[in-house]
């Protein structure tokens, strides 16, 4: 008879190419603490219940406390030929305690235990993803305070739009990472409800109390529907979902911080700590790390499509596809973690040239529509003749190859004799900005405001 747990009805062992396609042990055992916390859990609910008794219920929490210990010091041996997490502990526990080891597996079956463990997991990931989210959140939002002040150009279409204060572009990060972390929590409460107790798919006989077990292991209350309990992926999905999109966020700061930092800007300077020189060219600064959160944005969302193309086809309840939920999650959710801290680590030490930014920010007749808007507001012309006649301007200042302010108030009359000596208060990037005090708008007091009121709010978080 085969050795297997489930080997009862087998007559051989299987083939070792059966043995590595089906084993998941080599990433599964990431789940070992939350696999044994689990069974703790389900061992004194059994022992409660009167389904187990007490001599054997507390030798199996002796053998698990035991497990847990050889798991933490790197001393726990991991066998291919055991599958999985969920038997390796089981077998373990046997080897340790004996024949009592097989009655913990009494009332619950690998495929509720698997669900268990997995959004036990997930659970933690979110609660330190949010961490490290508001860390970065910090750290752009405390920039932000020290720069109201500093200006650059505001871009579309990565053109010279118009001047913005460089606190306003930081603080637009800190508002999608914000929208991040409501996504992670979305997905933390819909997911804590306890599977434990599902069993293979249609409940159990036994007397268990699911309550018990979900209170037990910090969830809300136990899931409704068995089926559904072992079938359930999809708060992995909504996980790795919101993760892509905080990813996306990563990526286009660090694709910013690519452009930033390039000699024709020349906004950013790199600091050492997170840049790379060249084997070859001895001048060269390279943002390697911001490259590789912009690269690892396309792991994460790789993974994610991996798991709903793995989910997408599959009957109800448990099937063995399933196992192919964790490599990637793991993957996936250990890259973004790493690539937030990278980016914090990046964004607390960047230097800027502020000069650079402000020389520039006075590129593209960036005030163009502060002119229009004051033909709008003091002239009363109606806002598309103005843009009209502004455009008219633009062109002149082209042909003269200067900037707005530097044209001459003769010139201006020239294009529209409504024009008077105070267009010159609004055609400087100080006073653009300023001006901008609507509500969202980049005016430095708005920004300084807004700064404050994130810091405050990730002090108290
Ligand atoms: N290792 C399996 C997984 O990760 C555990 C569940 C196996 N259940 C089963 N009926 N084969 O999904």
């Amino acid at each position: 008879m085969s050795q297997k747990m489930w080997g009862g009805r087998f007559g051989d062992g299987p083939d070792d190419i059966m043995e590595e396609i089906n084993a998941s042990i080599g990433f599964d055992k990431q789940l070992a603490h939350q696999d044994v916390a689990g069974s703790m859990a389900h061992c004194q609910m059994l022992m409660d219940t009167g389904i187990l008794s007490q001599e054997d219920g507390k030798a199996i929490l002796n053998g698990l406390n035991q497990i847990e210990k050889e798991i933490s010091d790197g001393t726990f041996t991991f066998s291919r030929a055991l599958e999985d997490i969920h038997m390796n502990i089981e077998a373990r526990l046997s080897d340790i305690i004996g024949p009592a080891g097989g009655r913990l597996h009494t009332a619950r079956s690998r495929n509720d235990q698997v669900a268990t463990d997995f959004k036990l997991y997930i659970r933690d990931t979110i609660d330190h993803l949010h961490q490290q989210i508001q860390n970065l959140q910090t750290i752009l939002a405390q920039t932000a305070l020290n720069h109201a002040e500093t200006l650059m150009p505001g871009f579309t279409h990565l053109q010279i739009a118009q001047p913005v204060s460089y606190g306003h572009h930081l603080l637009a990060y800190v508002e999608m990472l914000e929208r991040d972390i409501g996504r992670l929590q979305d997905a933390r409460a819909r997911l804590n409800q306890s599977p434990l107790g599902a069993a293979a798919l249609a409940g159990t006989s036994f007397p268990i109390d699911r309550h018990q077990t979900a209170k037990t292991l910090g969830f809300d209350k136990p899931t409704d529907n068995s089926i559904d309990s072992v079938s359930d992926r999809d708060f992995v999905l909504e996980t790795l979902s919101a993760g892509a999109i905080c990813m996306t966020h990563l990526s286009r700061l660090a694709e910013e911080i690519v452009v930033f930092a390039s000699s024709p800007f020349g906004f950013f300077i790199l600091p050492d700590a997170f840049s790379t020189g060249s084997s070859i060219m001895p001048q060269k600064r390279n943002p390697d790390a911001a490259e590789l959160i912009r690269a690892k944005t396309g792991n994460l969302i790789g993974h994610l499509t991996a798991l709903l193309v793995v989910m997408k086809g599959l009957p109800l309840a448990y099937s063995k596809d399933m196992q192919e939920d964790k490599k990637g999650t793991f993957e996936a959710l250990d890259n973004l973690s790493l690539c937030l801290a990278a980016m914090s680590g990046m964004m607390q030490v960047m230097e800027i040239n502020a000069e650079a930014m402000a020389s520039r920010a006075q590129e593209g007749f960036s005030t163009a529509t502060d002119l229009a808007d004051w033909l709008v507001r003091v002239g009363n012309v109606p806002f598309r003749e103005a843009h009209h006649i502004t455009g008219q301007i633009v062109q002149l200042a082209e042909t003269k190859a200067c900037r707005l302010d530097e044209l001459s108030l003769e010139s201006m009359q020239e294009v529209d004799t409504r024009i008077t000596a105070d267009i010159f208060d609004v055609l400087s990037i100080n006073s653009s900005v300023a001006s901008r005090t609507s509500h969202g708008g980049t005016a430095p007091e708005n920004v300084k405001a807004a700064a404050q009121l994130w810091l405050e709010k990730l002090n108290k978080a």
